[in-house]
């Protein structure tokens, strides 16, 4: 039964209370966090190809894939405000569900955190670059890609996407209150942009392009709601700042539900403006789409604005879940479930400096070397399996821990949880076969490695 052994609440909470990190951040840094990690390439990119998939009722599946974030949403707000300590819902199940499950998730939370920001720093190089190209400026073919990505052309790595993930992984081992001064300016650009987008694009959608509003029926609809998933990941990372919030209890479910509110609100809007503007077959091989609508339109000037939020958009992304990336790891190598030199933290910066240029420098090679323009499915299969869980786990802990104080309880339990482990069940499996074996390959490795080193290792088992 030592699989299932659960570390103590009480003690995680005096923990957090000795713990070295800063407590700086605030409930508008939270849910600027939250868009921050938010807005990226899901709307920016994945958009053309929902549109493709699911025609004008995108709108219809940026919903559904909001209700399956929304419920789960609540569950984390509840365990955050219960359990403000760092590590997100890998410290979650350690404290309900157990330790192996605890591994698990926190493994998982690596595929999606580490895969995120290398795929993002992909999709931002390519508007990067394309946006140079605006200004005459091109890099040599063999600089703008990973091997084998581009078809009949000689490439050797991805440099602007590794140059953007090194710098990023400078701002975030500098300082949190400076990481989060960085990213609340540029998700204060990026907001601008959307609303531009709406305010311009509102006076060019022609009805007619809504019509047929389904032409791909619900079919369509659920497999591009599992694909616009990827656009709401991120607000699950405002929990892992748990520790560097000041008033953690009463902020952080303002950060994660108020984000979640603000993008879904966006996402709808962009969607219908995008499809109102440009017939939905248009959108095929397009990886702008955003940008796209507003050339259809004849606004070119706009455009440039819209590409310039994006960049800034997908840099916000990267920065936070490099962010939560380094603060799960941080929280499992102090269980002793990963080395111990990967929870030392900065004597000035205050910051998880090792753990943080480990990532850094392992995702900026794999953005630099691993072709990853597929790779939205298989994050999003990691997202949505942690979701399930944590809306596992706030049952559990009604049971376990009735007891425990919660500034903010999730409403409507047991429904609310079982509606969004459906849901997510639900577009887990809208998900190609293929990412389910590359993810299910991931959580053997996974088991692997928790049998041959954490299990023995844990702070838990006496180890450290
Ligand atoms: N939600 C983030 C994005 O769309 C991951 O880029």
């Amino acid at each position: 039964m030592s699989l299932f052994r659960t570390k103590d609440i009480d003690a995680m909470l005096a923990q957090r209370h000795v713990a070295a990190l800063k407590k700086v951040l605030g409930p508008v840094d939270l849910v600027l966090m939250g868009i921050g990690a938010i807005i990226g390439t899901g709307i920016f990119v994945l958009t053309g190809t929902g549109a493709l998939t699911a025609g004008p009722a995108l709108t219809v599946s940026f919903v559904i894939a909001a209700l399956a974030c929304g419920f789960a949403a609540l569950c984390y707000a509840e365990f955050a405000s219960a359990i403000p300590v760092s590590g997100s819902i890998y410290t979650y199940s350690y404290a309900t569900l157990g330790e192996i499950v605890a591994w698990m998730i926190g493994w998982d939370l690596l595929l999606e955190y580490g895969l995120a920001t290398s795929a993002v720093s992909v999709g931002w190089s390519g508007y990067f670059q394309s946006l140079m190209a605006g200004f005459g400026m091109k890099l040599p073919a063999a600089l703008t890609a990973a091997p084998g990505s581009v078809p009949g052309v000689h490439t050797v790595l991805n440099l602007p996407a590794c140059l953007i993930m090194l710098a990023i992984t400078w701002v975030v081992s500098y300082g949190v209150r400076e990481s989060a001064r960085v990213n609340n300016l540029m998700v204060a650009v990026k907001i601008g942009v959307v609303l531009l987008f709406i305010a311009v694009g509102v006076w060019h959608v022609q009805p007619a392009n809504w019509q047929p509003f389904a032409p791909f029926g619900f079919t369509g609809i659920f497999n591009a709601a599992a694909l616009v998933f990827f656009a709401f990941i991120g607000f699950d990372a405002v929990t892992s700042a748990a520790e560097e919030v000041r008033n953690p209890r009463r902020d952080l479910p303002i950060g994660i539900i108020g984000s979640l509110a603000v993008c879904t609100v966006l996402y709808v809007v962009v969607a219908a403006i995008m499809t109102g503007i440009v017939p939905f077959a248009k959108f095929a091989g397009v990886d702008h789409p955003v940008s796209l609508a507003l050339q259809f339109a004849g606004q070119n000037w706009v455009a440039g604005f819209v590409d310039l939020g994006a960049i800034l958009g997908m840099t916000t992304v990267i920065l936070v879940m490099t962010y939560g990336q380094t603060r799960v790891i941080f929280a499992m190598s102090r269980d002793g479930l990963l080395p111990e030199r990967l929870s030392s933290v900065h004597p000035v910066h205050a910051t998880p400096y090792f753990a943080t240029w480990t990532v850094g420098l392992v995702f900026a090679a794999i953005a630099a070397f691993v072709p990853l323009n597929v790779l939205a499915e298989l994050i999003n299969i990691g997202t949505l399996a942690a979701f399930t869980l944590i809306s596992v786990a706030v049952l559990v802990l009604r049971k376990t821990r009735p007891d425990l104080p919660r500034a903010f309880r999730c409403p409507g339990v047991p429904v609310v949880p079982l509606l969004s482990i459906g849901f997510c069940l639900f577009l887990m499996a809208h998900l190609q076969a293929l990412t389910w074996a590359a993810f299910l390959v991931w959580l053997a490795l996974g088991l692997v490695i928790y049998f041959a080193y954490a299990r023995r290792n844990a702070v838990l088992h006496g180890g450290a």
